[in-house]
C-alpha cells in the first residue's frame, strides 16, 4: 500500500538479484552511553556521525538526517559480517511500512544478498531515486559499547545500474543515520529497549571541531537547562520530504513560527505565509540536510530587506553578491563579539512567545576575502516536484554551535539559541 501511494515522480529501483540488512547502535556522552560525535563535512557542509558494524566490526561514516528513517549503510561487495542477519518477510519484525520482500538466491550470502528479506527504503534526499534496501539486525559499536537487537537497513550502493543512494553525501560517508520520529529511527528504537521515552540531542559543531548527538537523553544537564527554551513540535499532517503520501503524518520535525524580527521590528510577513496549508505545504522544519536555512520568496524577500536596511544603519557596507547567497558586506567594516560578526540579531518568534535569536556566526558566512553574506538562501516559490514545501526550512548552518533536545513523548523541541553566548559551545560543553 504505502509502495503504490509513493508520489509519481518517485522511481523505487529494486536491486536486481541482492538485498539485505544490518544493524546500529551507539555509545557514551556528557552522561548516556548513546553518545556520538559529529563532524561537519568542509564541502558539502553537512554533518556526519561515525559508529562501527558487524563482526570483525566495520567503521561507517554516516550523514546526519533529521528527516532520515532508519540508518541505512553501504554493504558494498568486499564488506561481510557473521553477526549479520537478515530479517525475513514474514518476520514480526518486519514494519508494516516495508517496500516489498527482497531476494538474493544467487548467493553467496551475505549483507547485500540475503533471500526473503523484508524491504527497507535507502533515502537520501540528494540521489536521483529511492533504492530499496534490506532490513537486518547486526551489532553496533559506539564509543566501545556493542549494541544488540537494532535494526538498519543495508544496501549495495554500487549494485544498482542508474545512480546512487550515495549521491550528493560527504564523500567519506557510506549512508545516512536517520533521526525522524519514525519509530525505525535509532532514537525510538533504542528508547523501546530501554524502556524510556524517547528523546535525542542534537550540537553541530563548526568547521573543523566535535559536535556531538545523545541519542537517549534522560535529562538536560543543569547547568545548560538554565538558558534552554521550549517549544511544542509540530506534527505536520501530511508526510513531506522526498515521499510524500497524503495524510501520512510527516516523520520530520517542525516548529510554529508566529513571526520573523530583525533586531526587534516584526518583518512583514504574512502569517498565513508561516503556517501549514491543507496540502502539508508552509510551516518551518528543521533540516540537517540543507547546509543553510532555505526561506520561501514570500518570506526571503522581506526579510532580506529588512535585514540590509539595518545592517546599513549600522554602517555596513554593502558589496556584490556572492551566489547563493544575496546580501553581502565587506567583513571589515563588521565588528565582531563573541557571536561572531555584530550583526543586525533575527529573532523567530516561536510558539510559547520564545525567541530563537540568531546571531553572526549562525547568521553570516565569509563568501569569499572580505566579504561576508548573510547565509540564508532563497527557497522560490513553487514546490518542486512532487516535494512538500517548508516556508522556512532551517538549516545546518544556523543550527551550528546551537544545542538542540528532540522530546518525542511529549513534543517538544527544547533549543538553547547560540551556546557562544554562554562562552560554550558544541565542542565544549
Ligand atoms: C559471509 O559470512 C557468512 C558468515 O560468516 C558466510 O557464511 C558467508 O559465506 C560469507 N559470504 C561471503 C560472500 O563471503
Ligand atoms: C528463498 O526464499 C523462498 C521463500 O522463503 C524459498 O521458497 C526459496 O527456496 C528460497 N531460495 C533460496 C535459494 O534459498
Ligand atoms: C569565557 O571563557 C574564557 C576562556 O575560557 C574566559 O577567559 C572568560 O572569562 C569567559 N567569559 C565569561 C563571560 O564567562
Amino acid at each position: 500500500m504505502a509502495t503504490t501511494n509513493f508520489a509519481i515522480n518517485i522511481f523505487i529501483l529494486s536491486i536486481i538479484s541482492l538485498l539485505s540488512v544490518p544493524c546500529l547502535l551507539s555509545a557514551s556522552p556528557p552522561h548516556s552511553p548513546y553518545l556520538l560525535p559529529i563532524k561537519k563535512d568542509p564541502s558539502t557542509n553537512l554533518f556526519y556521525t561515525t559508529l562501527a558494524i558487524g563482526t570483525p566490526s566495520k567503521s561507517f561514516n554516516l550523514a546526519i538526517d533529521l528527516a532520515g528513517e532508519n540508518l541505512w549503510y553501504d554493504c558494498d561487495k568486499n564488506y561481510n559480517s557473521s553477526s549479520y542477519s537478515p530479517i525475513s518477510c514474514n518476520s514480526k519484525s518486519c514494519p508494516e511500512d516495508a517496500i516489498g520482500c527482497i531476494s538474493c538466491t544467487s548467493g553467496p550470502f551475505k549483507p547485500g544478498c540475503t533471500n526473503n528479506t523484508c524491504g527497507a527504503s535507502a533515502i537520501n534526499q540528494y540521489a536521483k531515486f529511492i533504492f530499496s534496501a534490506g532490513f537486518g539486525e547486526d551489532i553496533i559499536v559506539i564509543s566501545q559499547m556493542e549494541v544488540h537487537g537494532l535494526i538498519s537497513a543495508c544496501v549495495e550502493a554500487e549494485g544498482f545500474t542508474s545512480g546512487s543512494p550515495l549521491e550528493g553525501l560527504p564523500k567519506s560517508t557510506k549512508g545516512i543515520l536517520g533521526l525522524s520520529r519514525s519509530q525505525l529511527a535509532l532514537p525510538n528504537q533504542l528508547a523501546l529497549e530501554n524502556k524510556i521515552q524517547p528523546k535525542f540531542s542534537l550540537c553541530l559543531p563548526s568547521s573543523n571541531k566535535l559536535g556531538y548527538t545523545n541519542l537517549m537523553v534522560k535529562s538536560i544537564d543543569g547547568s545548560v537547562s538554565k538558558f534552554v527554551q521550549t517549544t511544542p513540535l509540530i506534527i505536520n499532517p501530511d508526510s513531506t520530504g522526498v515521499v510524500s503520501v497524503k495524510g501520512v503524518p510527516s516523520k520530520e520535525y517542525f516548529i510554529s513560527v508566529k513571526s520573523v524580527k530583525i533586531d526587534g521590528n516584526v518583518v512583514n510577513i504574512m502569517p498565513s505565509q508561516l503556517s501549514i496549508d491543507r496540502k502539508g505545504n508552509g510551516g518551518t522544519k528543521i533540516s540537517t540536510m540543507s547546509p543553510f536555512t532555505e526561506l520561501q520568496s514570500s518570506v526571503y524577500k522581506p526579510s532580506v530587506q529588512d535585514f540590509v536596511k539595518r545592517a546599513l544603519d549600522r554602517k555596513m557596507t554593502r558589496v556584490a553578491s556572492v551566489a547563493p547567497f544575496e546580501a553581502c558586506f565587506d567583513s571589515r567594516t563588521i565588528e565582531k563579539s563573541v557571536t561572531g560578526f555584530v550583526v543586525p540579531t533575527i529573532d523567530l518568534v516561536l510558539q510559547g512567545e520564545v525567541h530563537w535569536s540568531i546571531h553572526g556566526a549562525n547568521s553570516m558566512v565569509m563568501a569569499k576575502e572580505n566579504v561576508a553574506c548573510l547565509a540564508f538562501v532563497d527557497g522560490g516559490t513553487e514546490p518542486r516536484m512532487s516535494f512538500v514545501k517548508a516556508s522556512i526550512v532551517i538549516g545546518g548552518y544556523q543550527l551550528v554551535d546551537n544545542l538542540l533536545v528532540f522530546d518525542l513523548d511529549s513534543s517538544k523541541l527544547s533549543f538553547s539559541s547560540s551556546l557562544l553566548l554562554h562562552n560554550a559551545s558544541c565542542s565544549h560543553f
